[in-house]
């Protein structure tokens, strides 16, 4: 992976394809490994950024709670440092909740926008507390204490494996500041009612840690959103389902040329 130096760390990135560039942030507790499946489908139609974002996998994981804001000025730094003024940017799960916060600072700098897997809604207070609950547990254990979110990531059981592997390689620093990033992200649902750029939504019909209600819901917030709900997939449709995402994303193209 290529490196760069954002606001005081130090964030890698793969950069591969060619076209209109389209940056896409990973979920939580993963990495930009989990987009392969993805990239080697869209590499022809768009030059992928896919970084590992603050505190996962080969980036640098500062010690503190990050906020979705900051974990999204990495972002804009990135694309700053490649020389890109404006790009695609999609997001899965934790990583929709960054590219909203992007989308939300820089929407001039944004040609759509697509959710995979994510939300818009906030933490309820019961999701809040969990959540600050397992900063405590990792601070005690380490990152065993994510090993089951290994099985819910993907409906199908034979992904347990991989993602189990990228949970135990992560720091517990990071993923302590990435849970409070999300505990502490805002209400998406005002700014995205009134988004003028195309959005993309895909959501598993299976997704067992974000109900596909989710999206749904954006999508009446916002009637203009193109919604993919893929039966039999689970919470992580860019492995689970490469293909139908792909055509997904794609449509954020056939948008932005008709309008
Ligand atoms: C993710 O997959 O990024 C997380 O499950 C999102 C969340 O915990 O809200």
């Amino acid at each position: 992976m290529e490196k760069v130096s954002v606001n005081g760390i130090s964030l890698a990135y793969e950069r591969r394809g060619t076209g209109t560039p389209l940056l896409l942030a990973h979920g939580f507790p993963l990495d930009h490994s989990t987009w392969e499946a993805l990239a080697a489908q869209l590499e022809t139609d768009f030059e992928l950024i896919m970084p590992d974002l603050r505190g996962f996998g080969q980036s640098d994981a500062p010690a503190g709670a990050y906020t979705v804001e900051q974990m999204a000025g990495d972002l804009n730094e990135l694309l700053k440092a490649l020389k890109i003024p404006q790009a695609y940017i999609a997001g899965h799960s934790m990583g929709g909740y960054i590219a909203l916060a992007f989308a939300r600072a820089h929407p001039e700098q944004v040609l759509g926008l697509g959710l995979i897997g994510s939300q818009a809604t906030p933490d309820s207070p019961e999701a809040k507390a969990g959540r600050y609950a397992t900063v405590q547990k990792l601070s005690q254990e380490g990152v065993k204490v994510l090993a089951g979110m290994a099985e819910k990531l993907s409906a199908n059981p034979d992904h347990a494996p991989f993602f189990l592997e990228i949970i135990l390689s992560q720091r517990a620093t990071g993923m302590m500041g990435a849970l409070q990033a999300m505990a502490e992200r805002p209400d998406s649902g005002p700014f995205l009612a009134s988004a003028k750029f195309p959005v993309v939504l895909v959501h598993g019909l299976a997704d067992a840690l974000i109900p596909h209600e989710r999206a749904r819901q954006i999508k009446s917030l916002l009637p203009g959103a193109m919604l993919s709900e893929l039966a039999g997939i689970g919470h992580s449709p860019a492995l689970e389902a490469p293909v139908e995402t792909a055509q997904a994303l794609r449509k954020l193209t056939e948008k932005n040329s008709s309008q």
